[in-house]
Order: structure tokens, then C-alpha cells, then sequence
């Protein structure tokens, strides 16, 4: 049995409200502006789009010197960064879990390290957000779906933690553990996924500098719709693998299970690099729509190898055929 994944393509009626709700916003905000004569990192041109949220803690981070690590496109507006979101724990609907997660406590929280390491441990959220200087890093994120953003994110290297870790030598995958919590999350009564969400990675794609431990985005910490307090972001592969609120990171021999594997391995497997030559078996990954960027008839934008981090990742999987290892 295949559910229906809310996996679908956008309609009209999902796009043109959008649309409207964002020149408007843009228009206040370019009126805000001229009177201030305001600067900012990103330009006057990303600031009309993007000025902060404002809404929750602030969590600044220095600008990232990993490479690649801050592509030129325009971010996404923060209001579709949170209010347009996959995480099923909280409804299936890309609106259900802007509306429903604030049910989730993000604190006490802790991340159990544990597996195949010299110096396993329990962290508690707020020595991990001490553990290393924040950076903003704007990645490029390609949804299995067919969308796109461009997001601000503001954490470190996963491998800045996992250096600490001191990994054994039989420490070959990590999985990534979620919180299945039913008091919290109201998906969890939906059988549409196995709880808790699970996601993996091969230890050198975890160690990889631009996979990410983020704990915010764009300068704020992450709204609980967008996995606070703690999720990995992946830019290379499509958006399933960035796991959401983490509270267990295992390191292992064999290859983990992973949540969307589990549900449909025809469909998507453990790689899920993002790559325009390998359709998906319902639909071609040839090209995206960019979220907020245009409407409805705006031509699809081309998806590229590795979602563009080619050079910083295409290593990697030097020798493997990557039809086979989708
Ligand atoms: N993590 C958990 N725990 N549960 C989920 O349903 N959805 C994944 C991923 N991480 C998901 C999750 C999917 S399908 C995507 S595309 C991204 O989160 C979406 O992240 P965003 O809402 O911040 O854009």
C-alpha cells in the first residue's frame, strides 16, 4: 500500500495568493526602507525581500567561510520558508505545521550521542548551540516534490560535533533519530510514515563541512515548523533527508534505515542526491519551481547535479552509478 504523501504538485489556487501577499509586503517594505536608508548583508534588493522576521530569539551567525557555502540567489521570503513545510508529525498539508506546531516543546531538550564512538554523551540544547561559533550559510534546498527555496540558516558543521564524538573505526553510517512524541504532535496518529522519522548519512557525508547542524535561520532561531530546536540540512540531496528535531544522532556499522526508504524504497532510496538525470518513478527531477519567484507561468527553473554543489561534493560518489544508489 502507497499513501498519498501530499507529494503533489502545486495548483493555481496554492500559487496566486502568495503572489499577491508578497507584493504587498514587498511594497511596505520598500516604502519602510526609503524612509530609513537602511544596508544590510544581502544588498538592498534581498532586504526588501527578506528583513528580519522578527518574531522569535534572536541567533546571529558569522558568514560562513565554507566553501560553497553561500550561494548568490535570492533567499526565499521568510514568510514561505515558514509557512510552506514538509514535516508530517505535524499534518501532511504544506500549511498544517505552521498552524499546528507550536505544540512542540523545544525546551529541556537533549541529543543523545551514542553507537560506534570513543566519547558517547547526552547534550543538552544549549551546550550544543555553545559547542561552536554560529554561521549563516544560505544553501540552495531542492524539494523531491519539484520546489525549491534558498534559505539563510544559521548553525555549524555537523562534523565540528562529530570530531568531539571521536567516531570507532567501525563507524561507517550515522542516523539521525527524530522525537515521536503523540502528546505533542498530532501526525503521529497518522499511520503515513513509521515514527519516529529516521534519516541517514555515510560518516563522510555527515563529516562533509557543508552538512549542517542548524539551529536557525535567517538571523532567529528555527520556528518550530522548520524542526526546532536542532535538524541537519543536507544542500546536495533533496529536503527528506534533513531530518527535523533531532534527539538522537547513532553511529553505526551497516547502512540505517531511513523513514521515506522504509515507506517506498522503489520510490526513494538512500541517496536521494538531488540529481536531473534520475526521475523519480511519477515524475521527472529535470527542473524546479523556485518558491515566491514568479507565478504560475514562470518557466521552471533547470535543477542542477547536486543541486549545484558539484564541485564541494561530486567526490564523494567518484565510481558509483548513481541510478543504482538513488
Ligand atoms: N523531518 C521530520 N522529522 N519530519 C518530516 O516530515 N520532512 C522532510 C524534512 N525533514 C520531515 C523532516 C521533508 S520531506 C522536507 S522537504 C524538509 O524537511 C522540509 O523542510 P522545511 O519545512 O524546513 O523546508
Amino acid at each position: 500500500m502507497r499513501p498519498d504523501h501530499g507529494f503533489n504538485h502545486p495548483t493555481a489556487s496554492d500559487i496566486t495568493p502568495r503572489e499577491v501577499f508578497l507584493a504587498r509586503r514587498e511594497w511596505l517594505l520598500r516604502s519602510a526602507l526609503l524612509g530609513t536608508g537602511l544596508a544590510t548583508w544581502a544588498g538592498r534588493e534581498a532586504l526588501a525581500q527578506t528583513a528580519g522576521p522578527g518574531k522569535l530569539a534572536k541567533l546571529p551567525g558569522a558568514r560562513s567561510a565554507v566553501a560553497g557555502a553561500n550561494v548568490m540567489d535570492k533567499p526565499t521570503p521568510y514568510d514561505d520558508v515558514s509557512q510552506y513545510n514538509n514535516y508530517y508529525e505535524f499534518g501532511t498539508d504544506k500549511a498544517d505545521p505552521a498552524r499546528t506546531a507550536h505544540t512542540l516543546k523545544t525546551r529541556p531538550w537533549t541529543v543523545q550521542v551514542e553507537g560506534e564512538v570513543k566519547r558517547p554523551g547526552t547534550y543538552g540544547i544549549d551546550d550544543l548551540l555553545r559547542l561552536s561559533p554560529m554561521e549563516e550559510r544560505i544553501y540552495r534546498m531542492r524539494c523531491v516534490e519539484g520546489w525549491s527555496m534558498v534559505i539563510p540558516w544559521v548553525g555549524y558543521s555537523l562534523a565540528d560535533l562529530i570530531r568531539r564524538a571521536e567516531p570507532t573505526g567501525n563507524a561507517k553510517y550515522v542516523q539521525f533519530v527524530t522525537l515521536a512524541d503523540k502528546a505533542q504532535m498530532p501526525g503521529l496518529r497518522s499511520g503515513v510514515l513509521d515514527w519516529p522519522y529516521v534519516e541517514g548519512l555515510r560518516i563522510d557525508e555527515a563529516m562533509h563541512p557543508l552538512t549542517l547542524l542548524a539551529f536557525g535561520l535567517y538571523g532567529e532561531v528555527l520556528p518550530n515548523q522548520n524542526g526546532a530546536p536542532v535538524r541537519l540540512v543536507v544542500p546536495w540531496k533533496y529536503g527528506f533527508k534533513s531530518a527535523k528535531s533531532i534527539v538522537k544522532i547513532r553511529f553505526v556499522e551497516k547502512q540505517p534505515a531511513s523513514s521515506w526508504e522504509k515507506a517506498n524504497a522503489q520510490e526513494y532510496g538512500f541517496y536521494s542526491n538531488v540529481n536531473p538525470k534520475v526521475d523519480h518513478p511519477r515524475w521527472s527531477q529535470a527542473t524546479e519551481r523556485r518558491i515566491g519567484e514568479g507565478g504560475l507561468f514562470t518557466p521552471k527553473r533547470p535543477t542542477q547535479m547536486f543541486n549545484g554543489y558539484e564541485a564541494q561534493v561530486g567526490q564523494l560518489y567518484a565510481g558509483m552509478d548513481l541510478k543504482k544508489f538513488y
